[in-house]
């Protein structure tokens, strides 16, 4: 086996999945991560979050040998950053500290030839202008004695391993010429294409994707709310919109939620540079919460001194993910009210940072239920034994995934998104 070593940095829900990735394709992978939490949970073949084939792929790995937890690193022929880049709202910037740290730590065994790739989402710029300059010393330059590159992950949670294969993938590269043996490095497992391009423009790719997302999503949210100024049931406005061969509208929802959409987009301020639309789609989407509210005002009279039951606290359906979830909003937002009450439930998640209840629980004496996350679970709702336990039977379908009719035959008053009534 003359495969390179790899070392991965980060064991996050990016850097274990890719780390599994390479060690199961014979790449002799070592995993470190600052956190010893996280190397003590992973050493004993504990995946700690919900993501399908990953316990299995693990178990492969350290069984195999191919994949070791290591406590310190060591020189390898490649190193793969994938630290955390949150973004700070008051300074309206990207933290790269972790980046930086990381740089910092693969500076100190970095060799001549070594590959240096990084995964973690950054502004337009810091693979050259921050992580270039840490890395390179009097006798390495990068480009010249050693690779350094920069490779956007695109992955969706809840389908990680499939998307690693199979989706399209590019490598930025530092210097004018070819990214070869990072494209190699990947080839082993990517089936889908990948394309080479500079180190800034991968940056940058990877952001517009996702602002692209978050800005169609907020026009279909603009849509919904408008809708309901007409008087109009926007889903159907939309189909009809969409018969146009050039129209494509996204359906409303609830808000948008998970670790990239909602952030990523704001990697593109910059001083003095107008995001203007851009910041004008997370100012739409963030508003959803005081939308819903709304919905249960305009039935209730008022969110206060009600109890209402939220379903569902993972930010899209079949995941435990709740980061920047849209109903952890709504329940913030909820706190506005006097004596309004939460009671959320999810199947899925089993810890958040709220407390969660039993669906038995969180329904007993609500006023009102708010299904927000599109859990297959709840699709299968029966509305009779929960109207029961209600005070009111009032439900706030915000996805849509519930039959109105069913509801309604019930005596539920229901309100969707797309429609007042
Ligand atoms: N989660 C996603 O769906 C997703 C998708 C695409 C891109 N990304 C990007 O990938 C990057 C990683 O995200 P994530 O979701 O895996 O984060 P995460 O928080 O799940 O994991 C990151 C891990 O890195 C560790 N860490 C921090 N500093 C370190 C250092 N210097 N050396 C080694 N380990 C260190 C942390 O302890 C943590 O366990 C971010 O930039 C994110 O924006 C995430």
């Amino acid at each position: 086996m003359n495969e390179p070593t790899i070392c991965i940095h980060g064991l996050g829900y990016i850097g274990l999945p890719t780390a599994l990735m390479f060690a199961a394709h014979d790449y002799e992978t070592r995993g470190y991560d600052t956190d010893p939490d996280v190397r003590e949970t992973l050493a004993t073949g504990t995946v700690p979050y919900d993501e399908p084939e990953l316990d299995r792929y693990l178990a492969q790995g350290l069984n195999s040998g191919q994949f070791k937890i290591v406590d310190e690193v060591a020189p390898a022929d490649c190193h793969i950053i994938c630290v955390p880049t949150p973004y700070q709202e008051e300074e309206q910037k990207t933290d790269l500290r972790y980046v930086e740290s990381a740089a910092e730590t693969v500076r100190s065994v970095l060799r001549k030839n070594d590959t240096v790739v990084l995964e973690s989402t950054v502004p337009p710029g810091t693979t050259s202008n921050v992580l270039r300059p840490i890395l390179e010393g009097r006798e390495l330059t990068a480009g010249e004695s050693f690779t350094l590159a920069y490779s956007p992950e695109t992955v969706l949670p809840g389908k990680i391993m499939t998307e690693l294969r199979e989706n399209d993938r590019i490598v930025g590269n530092i210097s004018d010429g070819p990214a070869a043996e990072v494209v190699a490095l990947y080839e082993s497992f990517v089936e889908g294409t990948i394309r080479t391009t500079d180190a800034t423009t991968a940056e940058f790719v990877k952001l517009i994707q996702n602002a692209f997302r978050d800005t169609n999503i907020a026009f279909a949210n603009e849509t919904a709310k408008l809708a309901h100024e007409f008087g109009i049931d926007s889903r159907e406005a939309i189909e009809l919109a969409n018969k146009h061969p050039r129209v494509d509208i996204l359906s409303p929802g609830p808000g948008v939620g998970g670790h990239c959409l909602p952030i990523d987009p704001l990697f593109l301020r910059r001083d003095n540079h107008a995001t203007t639309l851009i910041e004008a789609a997370r100012e739409v989407n963030d508003g959803m919460a005081a939308f819903v509210v709304e919905l249960l005002n305009s039935v209730l009279g008022t969110v206060e001194d009600h109890r209402i039951a939220i379903f569902g606290v993972a930010y899209k359906g079949g995941v435990d993910d709740t980061r920047h979830s849209p109903s952890l909003a709504l329940v913030e937002r909820l706190t506005d009210y006097k004596n309004a009450d939460t009671a959320v439930h999810d199947p899925v998640v089993k810890s958040a940072r709220i407390p969660l209840v039993t669906q038995k629980e969180a329904v007993t004496d609500a006023d009102a239920l708010v299904v927000v996350t599109d859990h297959p679970q709840f699709e299968r709702l029966e509305p009779e034994p929960i109207g029961e336990k209600m005070a009111q039977r009032v439900l706030i379908d915000t996805r849509a995934i519930l039959d109105r009719k069913r509801w309604q035959d019930a005596g539920f008053e229901v309100r969707r998104i797309w429609w007042r009534e």
